[in-house]
């Protein structure tokens, strides 16, 4: 039976949509029809996405906006409204990772510590982001009768990293945002899940040691990285009418990599 998105002209804002798993959702949903708003901080690649994005049939426009400025988020879904009449889906996928020990201890001292601007830069994108999109989207969806909200967690939000206090606590805190949000906006015909990818290939997972990701590599069951349109096409069946029943989850899409730990 072919599964039938029902996604053709709806509108989907997605953030961090100039590269890796974003810009793979953003080509996912343009597949569809769909008309996307493709966001992210940097704008070196705006003409690019919306060549590619109206070329896989999507009507497409890009925006430079800061998942953590909350007039420009506002400003920004104002401006979609304004273009489009409505929005359907927010896919918050704008991410960053700055790895550090909590405490680096050598040679009987203390040789480092996670700074505060390290901690609060990730949890500023990843935790603070999502909020003020889905806060300033809600009411437009609400006003639409309905809409579909998809937050990037992470498998390491879910079973914890070394070196990764901010972005685990970001990820683990996405996991409890979903499921607040689900049960908030059910009555308003609003669903909301979160993507819990494993290790995909992108700039994010590239800048690891190579030692460290070939061992992630190993403990996953598939035996390889995952590819970031895999993500999207979960995030595209999560947005779809095929997911009306769906909210409320956190859905792994990893390799197996959860199931081989
Ligand atoms: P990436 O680094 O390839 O792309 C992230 C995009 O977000 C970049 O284009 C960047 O400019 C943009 N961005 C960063 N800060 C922003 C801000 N303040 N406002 C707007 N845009 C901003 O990352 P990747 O790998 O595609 O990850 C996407 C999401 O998936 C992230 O939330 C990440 O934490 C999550 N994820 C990725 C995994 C992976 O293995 N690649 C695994 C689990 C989760």
């Amino acid at each position: 039976m072919a599964i039938e998105t029902g996604l053709k002209g709806k509108v989907v804002i997605v953030t961090g949509a100039a590269a890796g798993i974003g810009r793979a959702t953003a080509a996912c949903f343009a597949r569809e029809g769909a008309r996307v708003a493709a966001w992210d901080v940097a704008d070196a690649q705006a003409a690019a996405v919306v060549e590619e994005l109206k070329a896989a049939g999507g009507d497409a426009i890009f925006r430079a906006v800061n998942v953590t400025d909350a007039a420009d988020v506002d400003r920004a879904v104002e401006e979609v409204a304004a273009a489009w009449g409505r929005v359907d889906v927010l896919v918050n996928n704008a991410g960053i990772m700055r790895d550090g020990l909590l405490v680096k201890w050598k040679e009987s001292a203390l040789a480092g510590r996670m700074g505060d601007d390290q901690f609060e830069s990730v949890i500023d994108v990843n935790l603070k982001g999502p909020f003020l999109c889905a806060r300033a989207v809600v009411p437009h969806m609400i006003k639409a009768g309905g809409g579909v909200i998809l937050n990037a967690s992470s498998v390491v939000g879910l079973y914890g990293n070394f070196g990764q206090t901010n972005y685990v606590a970001s990820k683990a805190g996405i996991v409890g945002m979903t499921k607040v949000w689900a049960r908030e906006l059910a009555r308003h015909h609003i669903r909301v899940n979160a993507v819990a990818p494993g290790f995909i290939a992108t700039d994010m997972v590239r800048q690891m040691p190579e030692k460290v990701l070939d061992a992630m590599v190993s403990k996953t069951p598939l035996g390889r990285l995952g590819q970031p349109e895999e993500i999207g096409n979960v995030y595209l069946w999560l947005a779809s009418d095929a997911a009306a029943y769906v909210t409320g989850a956190v859905i792994s899409v990893d390799g197996g990599f959860v199931a081989g730990t």
